[in-house]
């Protein structure tokens, strides 16, 4: 039995790890949360005074950072040196510095493999930018999960809300604009939808309408 790969690519805030973790579960399936990767070393430049966006500061850093992946109880938990860092790669200002990081060639080559390595083992859905056009072009079923910006805006400061964090709307707009722009500008593995991905626009849709479209399509392929 060979894997299968499931690709979810889309800008942030889209819902990609909402569903994507809802899919694993009802599929069986790992669910790997790209992301998490860049901000683990988003977080780890930042925490060692590197700007995020100095390439070559960025760069020397990456031979003496060693970054995990580990499941516990079915969730994605990442090991930076050994320490879990899962916590605090979730806060807003990561989210910045993992899109500069994002940019750096180098960053995106260390990180490659170790997501390839997972889909060569296990059957998974993975999340990303450049899942189903750089990481996993062979990924069985391929989706590009999108919303209008002010949607997803809105439904990122539901989510800092249930943590009890308060955040400014047009902050939280104006950051996802910005990030949008980067990763869809960037020279390397750019935010593009892979020309065989099935897009969704759930601006409209439930998470429920939204998991059970991506189902439909998955078991019609498989
Ligand atoms: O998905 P998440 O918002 O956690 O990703 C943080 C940042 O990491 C993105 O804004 C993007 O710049 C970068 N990223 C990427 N490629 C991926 C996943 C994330 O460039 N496959």
């Amino acid at each position: 039995n060979r894997p299968i790969a499931i690709a979810i690519d889309g800008p942030a805030a889209a819902g990609k790890s909402t569903v994507a973790r809802r899919l694993a579960a009802e599929l069986g399936f790992l669910y790997v949360d790209t992301g998490a990767l860049y901000r683990a070393i988003g977080y780890c430049a930042h925490s060692r005074g590197v700007d995020p966006g100095d390439s070559a500061g960025v760069e020397k850093l990456l031979p003496d950072i060693h970054i995990a992946i580990k499941y516990v109880g079915g969730v994605q938990r990442i090991l930076l040196g050994g320490k879990d860092v899962s916590e605090e790669i979730r806060l807003p200002e990561m989210s910045m510095a993992a899109s500069k990081v994002s940019a750096i060639p180098a960053v995106r080559a260390y990180l490659l493999e170790l997501q390839r390595d997972f889909a060569r083992t296990e059957s998974v859905v993975m999340d990303g930018r450049d899942i189903g056009t750089v990481v996993l072009p062979g990924a069985a079923v391929k989706f590009f999960l999108t919303a209008s910006p002010e949607e997803r805006a809105r439904r990122r400061m539901l989510e800092f809300a249930q943590k009890g964090r308060k955040v400014d709307y047009n902050a939280l707009l104006a950051e996802i604009r910005e990030r949008d722009y980067n990763d869809s500008h960037r020279a390397i593995a750019p935010l593009v939808q892979a020309p065989d991905a099935v897009r969704i626009d759930n601006t409209a849709m439930t998470l429920e309408e939204t998991v059970a479209a991506m189902k439909h399509r998955v078991e019609g392929k498989l």
